[in-house]
């Protein structure tokens, strides 16, 4: 395993500062011609149905199948919340799933947030933080997205989207003893981001500690060790797992510190060699209200005439020698094939959602190299365009994220090793030609199914019946925790 500083360490920094400026300053661009279109624009037009949005897209099957899904749909039960009454009466749907989430003191989150304008010295991350974490609706002036339900979200955005997403969970509690698990509402990405650059290392462990210093002399605590805790933040591990107490050294040492070693945590991206930590989706733009919104996208993916056989959309890591990223730009600009998005520093085009969404909605194949660490906000992207990724490493997504994608791996994605890439004989193009075509369209449809699981829904309101990828992670968790408690009940036993 390449386990190196360069992961997370300085070498990382324009990378850094190109991916903040990536992720902030268009926006506020985009924003203003969004809201410049709508000022022009009519009053908005009722919601067509479902079969009216598909009738425009054609195809006599796709018709077929929405009536049927708007049959399902009329059959569900009408909202969530007659749900959750008739659940609690029945009162056992709840039973061994309660969370009870820590009231912290406002230090470790909501003071964080009032601090974004301070996060990175070069850009304002406050605009972020509006929809309850989503960020601003995104502009649709091309029609890459659909009208609702789409948000210049962050990648590294998740701490409070997870945590609003938390506050709507059906079973929370106030009574820790029911509780099968405790979440601790610490914002460790966005605090940790303030002092990633030039702050020496109590600075950048100082509320980690206190946090840690918090949780254990509560009674809650007690109960197990810690064990039934879970927290999260929204940046990868490398971003809190120093080794020293060198001032250089990037990062904190939250993952390392002997209270936080007996929770469960939560990152877009797990070391490969620690077992408390665990790798959730990187969010994505879409933030769904409601399970139509849903339904409606993945028919539409469906629908999508895929043009292209791969797409590569990002940049050349020339500083980094272990990088693949220029192979794949020379295989895809040869290819007639291929269709390349080049990210050239700062390039307009690539600031634009819209831009490499639109691609991914017309190819078939996406590829996704690994960055400065394994992972890609972008593979979740691809997914949601129903484009079947190319991995070229297992930890940018076989062993990250193992409660959201299945464990067949070559039922969703195509895997070809980067060594193969590196030493020149592996044709990409070759490749993904010699997958039939009724194979590739079977892994898009895989794809395109497994939308539900890995979108953030919109912490604003409640999906009906489809389970997100905060119910997965929670669940998740849950389980750990009772396989935890039953080990610990054993040692007493025996
Ligand atoms: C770390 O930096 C803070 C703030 O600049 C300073 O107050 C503190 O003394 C420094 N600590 C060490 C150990 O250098
Ligand atoms: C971690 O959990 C174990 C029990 O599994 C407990 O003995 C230990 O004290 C806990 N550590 C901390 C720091 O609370
Ligand atoms: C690819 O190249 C490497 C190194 O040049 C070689 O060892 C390997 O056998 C080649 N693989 C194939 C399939 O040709």
């Amino acid at each position: 395993m390449e386990r190196s500083a360069a992961h997370g360490g300085k070498r990382s920094l324009p990378r850094l500062l190109f991916l903040a400026a990536l992720s902030a300053t268009p926006w506020l661009l985009i924003v203003y011609l969004h809201l410049s279109v709508l000022n022009g624009a009519p009053a908005s037009s009722p919601q067509p149905s479902l079969v009216d949005a598909v009738a425009s897209d054609g195809g006599k099957d796709a018709q077929r199948f929405l009536l049927e899904q708007e049959e399902r749909l009329r059959k569900l039960p009408p909202s969530r919340d007659a749900t959750t009454a008739a659940a609690a009466a029945a009162e056992d749907v709840c039973e061994g799933r309660y969370v009870y989430i820590h009231d912290l003191p406002s230090r470790f989150n909501v003071d964080i947030l009032r601090n974004c304008r301070e996060w990175y010295r070069w850009i304002n991350m406050c605009v972020y933080l509006s929809n309850g974490g989503l960020g601003e609706p995104v502009d649709n002036a091309d029609g890459a997205f659909a009208d609702e339900g789409w948000y210049a979200t962050d990648h590294f955005g998740l701490d409070l989207i997870f945590h609003s997403r938390m506050k709507q969970y059906e079973c929370l509690t106030d009574d820790s003893s029911r509780a099968a698990a405790v979440f601790v509402p610490f914002y460790a990405g966005f605090d940790v981001v303030q002092h990633l650059w030039g702050s020496n290392a109590s600075v950048k462990d100082a509320a980690s500690l206190e946090l840690v210093n918090w949780l254990t002399g509560r009674p809650e605590w007690r109960t197990m060790g810690g064990r039934d805790h879970f927290v999260l933040s929204g940046r990868t591990a490398w971003d809190h797992q120093r080794q020293t107490d060198s001032d250089s050294e990037w990062g904190n040492k939250l993952l390392r510190l002997p209270a936080v070693q007996n929770m469960t945590v939560l990152f877009v991206e797990k070391t490969p060699w620690t077992e408390h930590d665990f790798a959730v989706p990187y969010p994505t733009y879409f933030h769904p209200a409601k399970d139509a919104e849903i339904f409606q996208w993945q028919q539409r993916m469906r629908g999508m005439k895929r043009e292209w056989l791969f797409t590569f959309a990002g940049g050349t890591r020339p500083g980094d020698p272990n990088s693949i990223r220029h192979h794949l730009v020379r295989q895809c600009g040869a290819s007639s094939l291929c269709k390349l998005i080049q990210c050239r520093k700062g390039e307009r085009k690539c600031l634009i959602p819209s831009t490499f969404m639109r691609v991914f909605q017309g190819t078939r194949f996406c590829l996704q190299p690994t960055g400065d660490t394994y992972t890609r906000r972008s593979a979740f992207d691809a997914i949601l365009a129903g484009c079947v990724p190319v991995f070229f490493h297992p930890a940018s997504a076989y062993t990250q994220y193992k409660w959201h994608l299945p464990d067949e791996h070559e039922t969703y994605s195509v895997f070809i090793a980067e060594e193969d890439i590196r030493s020149g004989n592996v044709s990409i193009e070759e490749t993904l030609r010699r997958i039939p075509p009724h194979v590739a369209e079977k892994m898009t449809e895989t794809v395109i199914n497994l939308i539900p699981r890995l979108v953030y829904a919109d912490p604003r309101s409640k999906l009906e019946t489809v389970k997100d990828a905060v119910d997965l992670t929670v669940d998740a968790v849950i389980d750990r925790v009772k396989k935890l408690r039953k080990e610990m009940h054993g040692v007493a036993a025996s």
